[in-house]
């Protein structure tokens, strides 16, 4: 089997801390089942020259690392990627703020990734990149001369091209896609998209079946909705609500129906939209007032961003206001922290809590909602409420979908899910976890690289479960 060679901006470096990305929670299995290199950045920022790639060894995987330059990180990370390519790709235009110094640096880090990649491939390495940060990496690396397999996963959204084509000099960017073996994507709609602008912008001639031939070279653009460990995070759940935390945590419930939202803090994760959703539940809803706590856990993210710290701002005065407004000496009605957790604190909270909200306004797939999906009890399971603009709502489709952005039928989706009977919930329930127990982490991985080592058409992604029941 030729060796993997995974790159992407963040590496899970094992004991790096917790970290509450998505990325990291699906690489991380997928290459220490396979063994092999996780190339990226160390998370260091530096004044002075970064100095070599340090290579960190822990059974079947490298994990080498470069630091980065105070300015690289400025004007790549918090610059192009993520003041440019999140908003735009996220669907949010009118937050994008471009500049020609941040794309320069964009390629120039890619080019960085590129010459320190060189040192360490070997011709038969399959090499699979991931997401947004790292688009142009193949087209750096076939100009040095590689010939290797390289693969594209995005992990976030693919906008139609009419909102891609707003991205200022997308025609020196997205072509560079051309020189990819395989783009995988989270959703169909993310594909035709990518599609839609080869065929619209690139001019690419389509061969059928998502295979495209950008001057001679194949491209195939598929269909690869990321998974989570389904069954180890059920077993983890259920040993993770008798720790001594999450009791902790029910106990202070004192018998009240817990509510669960837990996010990055970020404009995509519709975070206000969701609190003020919550305010028209208990305005409307007045017979749950006193019997629902709400625990909204969401890690502060990309801090040295103006939006992030706008959002930061907003979400804590929108709880404040809440609490202010309908909240008793004995009761808080929400509970907002900005403190990250463990897997097997969040996963042990996921089951004790008996609604999720995952409630993104737009979202690449989202991960809390699979694992809640997993972490639940079959027997008696909490209620997914879900928005219909992450991808996982393809495959969650038994969840209650939402729009975010209508505060009234998000509130009236919450009284819907804290009232559902028991029969509904476990058929739900059932029906998502089949769907999930099927399309896991590991056939995700497994899907994304038989495709890429045999240039073949994916295996289909299995929307329906067998023997599902109807809804
Ligand atoms: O969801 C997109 C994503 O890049 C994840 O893949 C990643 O784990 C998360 O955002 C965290 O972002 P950052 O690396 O900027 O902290």
């Amino acid at each position: 089997m030729p060796r993997l060679v995974v790159v992407s901006n963040r590496v899970g470096i094992p004991d790096g801390g917790t970290r509450a990305g998505g990325l990291e929670v699906a690489i991380r299995p997928a290459l220490k089942r396979r063994g092999g290199i996780w190339f990226g950045w160390s998370g260091k920022i530096t004044d002075s020259d970064p100095g070599p790639a340090k290579t960190t060894v822990q059974e079947n995987v490298s994990y080498v690392t470069i630091d980065m330059r105070r300015d690289d990180h400025e004007e790549f990370y918090n610059g192009f990627a993520n003041r440019v390519l999140w908003p735009i790709l996220h669907y949010r235009l009118d937050l994008a703020e471009f500049s020609r110094r941040d794309l320069g640096g964009y390629f120039r880090v890619n080019e960085h990734f590129a010459r320190n990649l060189e040192e360490m491939l070997r011709p038969d390495d399959v090499v699979w990149v991931h997401d947004y940060h790292l688009i142009p990496l193949a087209k750096a690396l076939r100009e040095r001369g590689h010939k290797n397999r390289i693969g594209f996963f995005l992990h976030i959204p693919c906008p139609p091209p009419e909102i891609l084509t707003a991205l200022p000099n997308h025609e020196r960017l997205m072509p560079a896609l051309g020189a990819y073996d395989l783009i995988g994507l989270q959703t169909e709609t993310d594909a035709s998209n990518m599609c839609r602008y080869f065929e619209s912008e690139c001019r690419v001639r389509g061969l059928g079946g998502g295979l495209y031939d950008f001057d001679g070279r194949n491209v195939r653009v598929g269909v690869y909705p990321v998974g989570v460990e389904t069954e180890p995070f059920a077993r983890l759940a259920r040993r993770a609500i008798e720790t001594a935390f999450v009791r902790e945590v029910v106990d202070s419930l004192a018998g009240r129906a817990m509510l669960i939202g837990v996010d990055r803090l970020d404009y995509s994760k519709g975070i206000p939209e969701r609190l003020n959703a919550f305010e028209r539940f208990l305005a409307n809803f007045p017979d749950w007032r006193g019997k629902v706590t709400y625990l909204q856990i969401t890690p502060r993210s990309r801090t040295s961003i103006a939006e992030y710290a706008d959002i930061g701002r907003l979400v804590g005065e929108t709880a404040g206001r809440i609490n202010g407004r309908f909240g008793e000496a004995s009761w808080t009605p929400l509970r907002y922290i900005n403190k990250a957790h463990s897997r097997t604190a969040l996963a042990g909270l996921y089951r004790a809590a008996r609604v999720a909200l995952v409630t993104p306004l737009r979202d690449g797939m989202n991960l809390v909602a699979k694992e809640y999906v997993a972490a639940q009890n079959p027997d008696d399971p909490g209620v997914l409420v879900l928005s219909r603009f992450a991808g996982a709502a393809h495959e969650c489709a038994a969840a209650l979908l939402v729009n975010p952005y209508d505060p009234e039928g998000v509130g009236a989706a919450i009284n819907r899910a804290l009232s559902m009977p028991l029969e509904e919930r476990r058929e739900r329930h059932a029906q998502n976890y089949r769907v999930l127990a099927q399309n896991d982490l590991t056939r995700w991985a497994e899907r994304f690289l038989a495709a890429l080592e045999q240039g073949a058409a994916p295996a289909p992604v299995r929307l329906v479960a067998r023997g599902a029941a109807a809804h």
